[in-house]
């Protein structure tokens, strides 16, 4: 059989490096494009390091043409696009930046793709498509009513691939609409470095628990979950990675435009996460209970049986597993990849 090559835009990113080690174990071939917007090369070499194979890197822009024509003169097989731009808030403040490299970098990559015949896409959306759920569990068929730029540039790119399949037969687009992805890769090698404070739950407990933070605002304690605090559907970034092999392997067996939730199908709450960060740490983690955040709601979890049924792929790891592979990550890279402690 010969070995098909993937292009993996924003690999150098969180979910780009787990999912490139996932598909280098697999038996593909690697090429990663990266402008490091948001990641760094460090990341990439990490990645060499786990799976023992090389990745073809290219640092550049999805939205630079001469940058794509480049990437599409090798053989591409197939794509999976992650790159874009991905907080909530910094996308209400700058909405243009957000259009422009969430929906015109995939325009761009589709432009490329088209002009060499590159037919099969798996595309990173999310849950935040689906905005306040309405039911729970949710499935793919919930409505999309996106409650902030971020969201909107997802719901429109999802629109922009059905178009692209509709208009030839042979295209495939996998669309996977993440829950909440957390932890990090078991070797502690590779995880989540973000820049500025984090915004999100996990790295921000992670944080607290190595000092860098004094204690955790949870938002909001009053919500109509058990315990009054939110309720996410958090999954282990190693399953997610996984997923995306999975969801790649149907695309190259079958054709077409598909919705696909990744998530575990369960709730945890925020003070049911500390629980299971102290466990993992054994480290008490401070909080204190704040207002609720603007934006927020009170649950949200997949129902994940399309997933299942389709590619054959259910989370396999715990919330317990992704603290305990978290918090090694966190340890063994107290500055995130500019450390480079486990480089070497
Ligand atoms: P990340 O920021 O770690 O990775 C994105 C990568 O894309 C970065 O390496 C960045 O440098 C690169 N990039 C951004 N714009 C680019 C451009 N124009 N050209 C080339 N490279 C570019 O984010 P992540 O958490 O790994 O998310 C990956 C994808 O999954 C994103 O599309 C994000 O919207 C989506 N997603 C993430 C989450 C989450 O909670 N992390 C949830 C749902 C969906
Ligand atoms: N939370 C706190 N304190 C914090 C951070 C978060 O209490 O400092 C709470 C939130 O209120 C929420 C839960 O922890 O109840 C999870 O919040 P996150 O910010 O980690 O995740 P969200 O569900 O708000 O959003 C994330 C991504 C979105 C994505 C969505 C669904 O940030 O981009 O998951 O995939 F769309």
């Amino acid at each position: 059989m010969t070995v098909k090559t993937v292009l993996v835009t924003g690999g150098a990113g969180y979910i780009g490096t787990h999912t490139m080690v996932e598909l280098l174990t697999s038996g593909y071939d690697v090429v990663c494009l990266d402008n490091f917007s948001n990641s760094s090369p460090e990341a990439v070499k990490r990645v060499e390091k786990i799976a023992g194979k090389r990745v073809t890197s290219v640092t550049g822009d999805v939205r630079d043409r001469e940058v794509m024509s480049r990437v599409f003169k090798r053989p591409i097989d197939g794509v999976i696009h992650f790159a874009a731009l991905k907080a909530v808030g910094e996308s209400v403040a700058k909405p243009t930046d957000y259009y422009g490299n969430n929906v015109g970098g995939s325009l761009a990559l589709l432009e490329a793709m088209n002009e060499r015949k590159v037919r099969r896409i798996v595309f990173s959306s999310s849950a935040t498509v689906y905005g306040v759920p309405e039911t729970l569990p949710l499935s793919e068929d919930a409505p999309v009513r996106p409650i902030n730029p971020y969201g909107h540039t997802k719901a429109m790119v999802e629109q922009i691939l059905r178009d692209w399949c509709a208009a030839d037969l042979t295209c495939t687009a996998i669309v996977l609409r993440y829950f909440n992805p957390i932890g990090a890769h078991p070797s502690g090698t590779i995880g989540e470095d973000p820049h500025d404070v984090p915004n999100n739950l996990f790295p921000f407990i992670a944080q607290v628990a190595i000092g860098k933070r004094d204690k955790l605002t949870i938002w909001g304690g009053d919500w109509e979950t058990p315990d009054g605090t939110g309720v996410r559907d958090y999954l282990h970034v190693v399953d997610l990675a996984r997923g995306h092999v999975d969801a790649l392997r149907y695309g190259f067996e079958n054709t077409g435009y598909r919705n696909i939730n990744l998530g575990t199908g369960q709730g945890t709450s925020v003070l049911q996460m500390v629980a299971a960060f102290e466990r993992a740490a054994s480290k008490k983690i401070s909080f204190a209970i704040g207002p609720r955040r603007a934006g927020d709601v009170a649950a949200c979890w997949a129902d994940g049986s399309s997933a299942q049924q389709l590619l054959g792929w259910r989370a396999a790891m715990s919330v317990e597993q992704a603290c305990v592979d978290g918090w090694r990550w966190q340890q063994q890279n107290p500055d995130g990849y500019r450390g480079q402690r486990t480089a070497g």
